[in-house]
């Protein structure tokens, strides 16, 4: 196991009704600036339910942040936060609306532009504080420092991370999700899947409560998964979906281990260019990866197979088909395409989506040996 030091400060707020705890976790007299997205929360109950919770705060609101956030929307955010002098920030939806507000709390206090912070790594000395109403079980920003973010003109989706932008509390009500529409229930759950496939199918380094940690994880994503296509309104489903979602990716699974994530970044052109929502991107994505980096991953993909999807008989080159082949099936089964043509992207498409990896300056996977040759080759085996 590699060292590492750790800490996750997120105060979680877990269960049926919890969105009523907001008054018990934002301080008193606090001036709070609520944001969401294009509207969902009004349609199912959840912004009475905040608005019952922050009755005895002063409160306004910031609405209409797009699914991959952009820069853009953001800093009308800036200025409107800045203007009202708000304080504290609460943000109520799925990862685009937390992530836009991490990036906001950040925005708020930079001197300079802030798009720097996203495209050159600047540094982020200050931001406000935030806490989430998560509402849709996927990206795990509602516990972690992390924020990906669109700047729709210089056609550019990057990511940034920082301790500050830790959310000071996360209310994770699993019955919130249950106005999500299938497709959004899906993606989240190829998401979450993915996140723990990125810290733990690398190379082993011998960590083994890491390793058991993020089996579990994928056993109980897919598992639930499946259900949940069936039996939408059963809680405990959406329960068990909702904190292995926030368990994949909240920094546990991934200490001391190394890590891949050259899916989730080899993605982000397809969001930009195509419009493919992020999980539609990884489900496409990540079997190529597998594909064309089985010698290097061999062993843990071989245990990936054993243990989550019960694959045991044959070669280790049969078996890493298989589990090559389970992923992408599984896939299929919460309704995710895998092919880049049947988004009708083509091979003279590849040059555009890989590009930037190079003009980025990254060198991705585990290896750092994916750049944009490399990307090419990988995105080729999925047309
Ligand atoms: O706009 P609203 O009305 O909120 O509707 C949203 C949106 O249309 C809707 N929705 C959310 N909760 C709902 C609901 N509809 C009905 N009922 C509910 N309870 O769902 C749509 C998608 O929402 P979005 O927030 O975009 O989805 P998701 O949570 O998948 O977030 C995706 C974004 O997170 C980033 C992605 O790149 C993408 O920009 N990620 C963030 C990460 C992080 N911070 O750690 C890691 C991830 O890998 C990912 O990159
Ligand atoms: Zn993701």
């Amino acid at each position: 196991m590699n060292n590492f030091e750790f800490c996750n400060p997120v105060k979680v707020v877990f269960g049926k009704g919890t969105i009523a705890r907001l008054s018990a976790l934002i301080p008193s007299g606090s001036k709070v600036c609520l944001l969401y997205g294009k509207g969902s929360i009004k349609k199912n109950g959840i912004y009475a339910q905040v608005q019952e919770a922050l009755k005895d705060y002063h409160v306004t609101e910031f609405s209409g942040i797009e699914a991959n956030p952009h820069y853009e929307t953001c800093m009308q955010a800036v200025e409107q936060v800045r203007n009202e002098k708000a304080d504290f920030l609460l943000a109520v939806g799925g990862g685009s609306v937390m992530d836009a507000t991490k990036f906001i709390a950040a925005a708020l206090y930079f001197d300079g532009e802030p798009w720097d912070i996203l495209d050159k790594g600047a540094t982020i000395k200050r931001a406000m504080p935030l806490g989430v109403v998560l509402t849709l079980a996927a990206t795990g920003s509602e516990t972690n420092e992390r924020a990906v973010i669109s700047h729709v003109s210089e056609g550019k989706k990057l990511g940034f991370a920082h301790p500050l932008v830790f959310p000071c509390f996360a209310v994770l009500d699993p019955e919130v999700t249950y106005s999500l529409p299938v497709g959004q229930v899906a993606n989240g759950v190829v998401d979450s899947f993915v996140h723990v496939i990125e810290q733990y199918l690398t190379y082993p380094v011998n960590a083994k409560v890491q390793d058991a940690f993020a089996e579990s994880l994928m056993r109980i994503i897919c598992e639930e998964g499946r259900k949940v296509l069936k039996d939408p309104f059963n809680y405990d489903i959406r329960a068990n979906l909702m904190w292995a979602a926030t368990n994949a990716l909240n920094g546990w699974i991934g200490q001391g281990v190394p890590q891949d994530w050259s899916s989730h970044r080899m993605g982000y052109p397809l969001t930009v260019l195509f419009g493919l929502a992020h999980a539609e991107t990884l489900a496409v994505i990540l079997p190529g990866v597998m594909q064309y980096m089985q010698k290097e991953k061999q062993e843990k993909i071989l245990r990936l197979g054993a243990v989550v999807f019960g694959i045991a008989e044959g070669s280790t080159g049969e078996r890493v088909e298989q589990t090559i082949a389970a992923v992408e099936s599984f896939f299929r089964e919460m309704g995710l395409k895998t092919r880049l043509h049947e988004y009708g992207i083509q091979a003279s498409d590849l040059d555009d989506l890989t590009a930037p990896i190079d003009q980025l300056g990254w060198t991705l996977s585990e290896k750092g040996h994916i750049n944009t040759q490399v990307a090419r080759e990988i995105l080729s085996l999925r047309l």
